[in-house]
């Protein structure tokens, strides 16, 4: 583990967490932790700001270099601030055939936001995301670990409004 000059830093309970998850892999493999460990860094941070990926580098003993490309490669790893709830849209194939443009328009005049942005109040942000694996059940999309799936307009307005009031 390297020293940092930024104030960043897990809770004592996440850290003993990041140990726990870098100590599974043989001494001068810490880099294999990468992912569990940048999760944890997101869920208490709720993005990825360079302070953030700096110090994920710092306790896996790497370059920070090496944690920009992993959180500029996938798109579950926000590299902007976000709001309260990030919706992961599904915009592949089978999704958009099963009537995925449809919804995905509707949602956007809804929320009045575009990919990427997030609505004034704070609450939602939406993302565009590839294939979630839930294909034969779409349209759909994720919002941290849970799937909302076979979405139609008249879902997508429960579900905001369910979220809106939580
Ligand atoms: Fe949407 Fe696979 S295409 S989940």
């Amino acid at each position: 583990m390297t020293e940092t000059k930024n104030t960043i830093a897990f809770t004592p309970e996440r850290l003993a967490k990041a140990k726990e998850m870098i100590a599974r892999y043989p001494e001068g493999k810490q880099k294999s932790a990468i992912m569990p460990v940048m999760h944890l860094a997101q869920e208490q941070f709720a993005w990825m700001s360079q302070d953030v990926m700096d110090y994920v580098a710092s306790l896996l003993d790497i370059t920070p270099i090496e944690v920009y490309e992993v959180a500029t490669f996938y798109t579950m790893f926000h590299l902007e601030p976000v709001g309260k709830h990030v919706i992961e849209y599904c915009r592949t194939g089978p999704c958009v055939l099963m009537g995925g443009e449809e919804v995905y328009a509707h949602l956007t005049q809804k929320l009045g936001v575009k990919k990427g942005q997030t609505t004034s109040d704070g609450l939602f942000t939406l993302k565009e995301v590839e294939c979630l694996a839930a294909c034969g059940w779409g349209p759909c999309f994720q919002i941290r670990e849970k799937y909302y799936m076979h979405l139609t307009n008249q879902k997508v307005d429960e579900i905001i409004a369910e979220l809106s009031n939580q």
